[in-house]
């Protein structure tokens, strides 16, 4: 059987694990689009209609070129792909681009044999600090043991869509610093910004009981952390760590500053972080920023615009995010 492909309209997200529901309010309050339930099993593929296939979102009416943050990637260009081997589905596939991350929703054995044909990939956890290739990554999915959905054209390079690490069930003083890990790489990927590193200086704000201080440090950087309650004692007694018991929202950059980064966890709502991380932009006395943007019930989208609209800077749902976003920014140089 010869391979045929049909270009679907539309668009295809893919939700982060168990936030399927987060990725239908964003479609429906930010873009105005309504969403039909996940299934609870599988239903057959059919063309022309909004459908969930697994945790990927099939909407043939969505022509955005803006796509959801709680899209672990996106589909930008769709298309269907008949095939009648797995030798077939490769080679169709490797004609369009090298690299492919399948998502497995049905037909598990059959992907697995097409994805063994494939160029290899890695997808296992990576060990921080990990660079993003800034190779595309295809992605498709087998919607029966014949046809598949795919885009050569997606919204992110990382191999499965999303960035994990090795955990470290030790060391860090709580699992926020996943978190950090996440958006350095992320930043270093979009910005082309050196993780910090010894000789710099950090602003953590919010730091209890210091997950990120942990991060900042093990990268050699020096540390000035700001907290209502102390950091777990490894880092209260660390040279390089000087703890504050401040409201970290009441210090002006003039008085503490200059840092090589800020970054903030602080759990406060997004009327209040935008202010201050326009301050210490505006103060020139940092260069680069992480702020973690806590989310509560319904989402103000317009003030989330303000905030991914500050020059050089950019708005993600990290794969560590939950009901959360977070802001990068980095100083053009
Ligand atoms: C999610 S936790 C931070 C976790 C931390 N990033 C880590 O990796 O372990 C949020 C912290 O913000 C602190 N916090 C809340 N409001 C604050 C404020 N105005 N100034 C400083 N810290 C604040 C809380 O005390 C709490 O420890």
């Amino acid at each position: 059987m010869a391979i045929v492909e049909e270009n679907l309209p539309g668009a295809a997200f893919l939700a982060f694990p168990g936030q399927a529901h987060y990725l239908g309010a964003e479609l429906a309050e930010r873009f105005g689009i309504e969403t039909p339930a996940p299934p609870e099993t599988p239903v057959p593929f059919v063309e022309g209609r909004a459908q969930w296939l697994g945790d990927l979102l099939y909407l043939p009416d969505f022509h955005g070129t803006v796509f959801p943050y709680w899209a672990k990637t996106a589909l930008s260009k769709p298309f269907l792909m008949r095939f009648g081997s797995i030798g077939e589905a490769a080679r169709g596939l490797m004609a369009k681009a090298r690299n492919w991350t399948p998502y497995c929703f049905t037909v598990f054995r059959r992907t697995e044999l097409v994805q063994e044909k494939l160029p290899f990939l890695h997808f296992k956890p990576r060990a921080f600090p990990y660079e993003i290739p800034h190779t595309p990554m295809g992605f498709y999915t087998l919607l029966d043991g014949n046809v598949l959905l795919a885009s050569a054209d997606t919204a992110n390079c990382a191999p499965g869509g999303a960035v994990a690490f090795v955990e470290d069930h030790t060391n860090p003083p709580s699992r926020a610093y996943l978190k950090l890990q996440e958006a350095l790489t992320w930043a270093r990927h979009f910005f082309g910004v050196e993780r910090p590193h010894a000789g710099q200086r950090c602003f953590d704000a919010g730091a209890c009981p210091g997950g990120w201080s942990w991060v900042l440090r093990g990268l050699g950087a020096d540390v000035f952390a700001v907290d209502r309650s102390e950091l777990a004692p490894g880092l209260m007694h660390d040279k390089h760590v000087t703890f504050l018991r401040h409201d970290a929202f009441t210090l002006r950059p003039g008085e503490i500053g200059p840092f090589d980064w800020v970054v903030s966890d602080v759990i406060c709502y997004p009327e209040r972080l935008l202010p201050w991380i326009e301050e210490w932009i505006a103060s020139g006395l940092v260069q680069n920023m992480v702020c973690t943007i806590k989310l509560q019930g319904g989402i103000d989208w317009k003030l989330i615009d303000r905030f991914a609209g500050i020059p050089d800077s950019r708005v993600l749902h990290l794969n560590y995010n939950k009901h959360e976003l977070t802001f990068l920014h980095a100083h053009r140089r």
